[in-house]
């Protein structure tokens, strides 16, 4: 479970400081799908990043499991950050390793008891036969694979998606985010998705919060709402998709 009470950040913009985040209460159930949308610069990659704690709120508390992670420093924090994995819009991939060795590099940062089969990663995310392959001769949904199988071998907690499909086409969009879904159905972590994209949230998310220049505008419940309709026009597109490869 993860809650945020009250968070707030400010930073310096060119007209001096303005909150970025202004006084956000959410709490994310465990195993939970959830996104956060809004427009660029309303908030929300600063919001997710309080959870892994890359960011600090001014205020306010960020609550994991009860734990307050602003208060966490050196082993505990690094304890903390370890188990959650990261998704980025560009890949993040290193250019000159191979997609194995780039899968394998988070089990290089941290020391971890369980953790996923190289194996295992590359036929959940399809990348089998590409395991050789640099990213510079993958599509972007292939590496987009790549960067979610980085962060599953870790088997996260927590799975922080930032823009996950932003840099791809429609279709590839539809694919990722039912790997993703894939994913938290296979291991069961929490995953929390920052998009732009009202699609990916009524394709994939199960609650979704509404950011509008920092300020928590309302929590979308996606399967109440209009999740059967959109669900089924999901799997038919996923189906189309599956057609014409
Ligand atoms: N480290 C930082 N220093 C100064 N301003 C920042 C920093 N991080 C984010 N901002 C600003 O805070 C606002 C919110 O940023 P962000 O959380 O990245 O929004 P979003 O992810 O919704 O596009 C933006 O105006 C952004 O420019
Ligand atoms: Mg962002």
């Amino acid at each position: 479970m993860i809650e945020m009470m009250g968070v707030s950040k400010s930073f310096s913009g060119k007209d001096g400081p303005f909150k970025a985040v202004d006084g956000v209460d959410l709490s994310i159930k465990e195993k939970e799908i959830f996104g956060i949308i809004g427009e660029s610069g309303a908030g929300k990659s600063t919001l997710m990043r309080f959870i892994n704690a890359l960011e600090t709120p001014d205020s306010g508390q960020v609550l994991v499991n009860g734990v307050a992670v602003d208060k966490l420093r050196g082993k505990s924090l690094r304890n903390h950050q370890k188990h959650i994995g990261m998704v980025f819009q560009h890949f993040n991939l290193l250019a000159n390793r191979t997609v194995e060795e780039n899968i394998l590099l988070p089990l290089k940062l941290h020391r971890y008891d369980q953790v996923l089969t190289i194996d295992e990663v590359l036929e959940f995310t399809g990348l089998t036969d590409k395991r050789s392959s640099y990213p510079a001769e993958l599509s972007g949904g292939q590496k987009q694979r790549v960067g979610i199988a980085r962060a599953l071998i870790i088997r996260p907690h927590i799975l922080l998606c930032d823009e996950p499909t932003s840099a791809l086409d429609e279709n590839t969009t539809y694919e990722i985010a039912e790997v993703l879904r894939k994913a938290q159905n296979e291991y069961g972590m929490t995953v929390v998705i920052v998009t732009h994209e009202l699609g990916v949230i009524k394709t994939l998310c199960h609650r979704a919060a509404v950011l509008e220049h920092g300020r928590l505008i309302d929590i979308m419940d996606v399967v109440r709402n209009s999740g059967k309709r959109s669900e089924q026009s999901y799997y038919a597109r996923v189906l189309e998709v599956l057609k014409d490869e």
